[in-house]
């Protein structure tokens, strides 16, 4: 039996040797290390043998099991590796695949371009959350509880105290409650109202504020900063108008409106933006003092002055997010 195993040991690891992929792999482990393999089989002979044979004979099959199994695995190893290779073979020679880039969204542009012209005016960037208190989005700016100023901007309530802020204004409050003034700072955001959707408005939509608060400001400097932004956006032969207007945080209130002129209908005036001097009551909720400070604020919105820019004529082309339109931006 010594010399039967010894020889099945020999044939073991020359058939091995010669393999070349794992079927043929297989085939030799089927052969020789399954269950009804001869390997097997050996031990159940060794099982039959008489007791003194058993020492040397059972020294050996072991010795001989072990080796063909260390034999096997290395070359399993082997034939593995060689395989996943063939298999991620890499062609050098074939072109590289390009990546599609991405771009900024068309009303990104736009508010950094509004952003840009304002840091350039001497104003920083402050933003705050979308979620507020009813209390800074009205009562802070001077809407009281009840007052009919509040159903001009039909209102998304999460519960009786918080909503989605309709307007940036609000931002002027946690700016003016967090900084000492001089403050001269613009607000860019989201904003949401409940109106119904059409190819002129929309449940959401993006406004940049601005506020400037320092001990002498005034209406002339207002101006004088709305019309050095509409010509740097619009450019400079834009014609413009301000109208006197209302809103309850600002006294006065004003609106500014641009004209619009399309190719192929007849021109008409287009509000762009809402401002004032920032009403004393604003200043007094805050804790600024209205004897000896003053402001001016204004709240830009950036769908229109985009869809005008670039002679868009639906609101929703900027949220359905179909590649076609972004893609020519
Ligand atoms: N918050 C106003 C709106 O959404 C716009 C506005 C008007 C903002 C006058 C201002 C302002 O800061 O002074 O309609």
């Amino acid at each position: 039996m010594l010399d039967k195993i010894k020889q099945i040991g020999e044939e073991f690891s020359e058939a091995i040797q010669k393999v070349t992929d794992s079927k043929e792999l297989e085939e030799i482990r089927l052969k020789y290390l399954s269950r009804k393999g001869i390997f097997p089989q050996l031990f159940e002979d060794f099982k039959a043998l008489p007791k003194e044979e058993k020492p040397a004979v059972g020294q050996l099959l072991n010795q001989v099991k072990n080796q063909t199994q260390n034999l096997f695995d290395e070359i399993k190893t082997k034939v593995e590796l060689a395989g996943s290779h063939s298999d991620s073979y890499i062609d050098l020679t074939l072109p590289g695949r390009s990546k599609q880039l991405g771009s900024k969204h068309l009303l990104i542009q736009s508010m950094n371009e509004i952003k840009k012209i304002f840091i350039g005016l001497g104003f920083s960037v402050y933003e705050g959350p979308e979620l507020e208190s009813d209390y800074n989005n009205f009562e802070a700016l001077n809407f009281p509880p009840d007052h009919p100023a509040r159903d001009m901007q039909d209102t998304f309530f999460i519960n009786d105290d918080f909503l989605l802020r309709t307007h940036t204004s609000p931002v002027q409050i946690r700016l003016m409650k967090n900084t000492k003034p001089p403050i001269r700072a613009i607000m860019p955001g989201k904003v949401y109202r409940n109106e119904a959707i059409s190819a002129k408005s929309y449940c959401l939509f993006h406004q940049v504020e601005g506020l400037y608060i320092d001990t002498d400001v005034t209406f002339a400097e207002l101006k004088g900063t709305l019309v050095s932004f509409v010509k740097r956006y619009f450019g400079d032969d834009v014609k413009y108008r301000f109208r006197a207007s209302f809103f309850p945080f600002t006294e006065p209130s004003a609106e500014l409106d641009i004209w619009w002129q399309p190719k192929d209908k007849p021109g008409q005036w287009m509000e762009i933006l809402g401002c004032g001097m920032v009403d004393p009551n604003v200043l007094e909720n805050v804790g600024i003092d209205p004897e000896k400070y003053v402001g001016y604020a204004f709240g830009m919105g950036v769908e229109r002055s985009t869809l005008r820019k670039y002679k868009i004529n639906d609101i929703r082309n900027f949220f359905d997010n179909d590649k076609r339109f972004l893609e020519q931006f």
